[in-house]
């Protein structure tokens, strides 16, 4: 746990007064969402985009505001958790299920900083690959990507039985692709139709990653 909060200190550093913040969503977030609180009382002005009701409710909660891309297209700067991490910064998202918001906010925001605790960071990416699939399209998928080799497993929760389903509706599931060599090569074979997004996020959209230590943090640049 110190290390999330590690690495959501350092990440403070980078939010100016003024800033329209994207924010990403899990157990990272939410330490650097009690320090953004903290700033925000002492009187930094900051609207914050959520990209999950979780995240969402975690804001207004702490009194911080919230808007959408609607009002706010381009953000000024996106925090977001990473599930796991690679050497070239490809990332895997999704373990909470907000991958799909998680992928808009981060492309739309003018820079894409990742805070992640040191275990976050592999050689190579090799957990299954979080997709949110439309209701409608599920055996088509399954069948699609059953053809690619991979095993498609439904996300079920210790609160819900399978599947869990995401904040938009859709169906939350895992594509199980053994170790990832080639993670835009994947990203690319993941869009079928019916897959409304997958967990890949590309190492192109990742500006900073900051690595949380017990103490303290490593901030890393392309
Ligand atoms: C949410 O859907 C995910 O993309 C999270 O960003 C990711 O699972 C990291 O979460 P933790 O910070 O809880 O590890």
């Amino acid at each position: 746990m110190i290390e999330k909060v590690r690495c959501a200190e350092k990440a403070l550093e980078f939010v100016e007064d003024g800033m329209i913040l994207g924010l990403g969503s899990g157990s990272t977030v939410r330490e650097f969402l009690k320090l953004l609180a903290e700033k925000a009382r002492e009187g930094t002005e900051i609207v914050v985009i959520p990209t999950s009701f979780d995240t969402h409710l975690m804001a207004v909660e702490n009194g911080i505001r919230i808007a959408d891309l609607n009002e706010y297209p381009e953000p000024d700067l996106c925090i977001d958790g990473a599930d796991q991490i690679d050497r070239d910064f490809n990332l895997i998202k999704g373990g909470g299920g907000a991958l799909t918001r998680e992928k808009v906010v981060a492309s739309a925001s003018k820079e894409f900083v990742v805070i992640a605790d040191k275990s976050k960071l592999v050689e190579r990416l090799n957990i299954p690959v979080p997709v949110e699939i439309l209701p409608f399209a599920l055996g088509f998928v399954r069948k699609k990507i059953e053809e690619l080799g991979f095993r498609l497993n439904l996300r079920e929760s210790k609160g819900k039985l399978r599947p869990v389903i995401s904040d938009n509706g859709n169906v939350i599931a895992d594509v199980d692709a053994g170790g990832i060599s080639d993670p835009d090569g994947l990203e690319k074979k993941l869009r079928i139709p019916g897959v409304i997004e997958n967990g890949i996020f590309s190492a192109e959209m990742v500006d900073v990653v900051i690595i949380g230590k017990r103490d303290g943090a490593a901030v890393l640049r392309k």
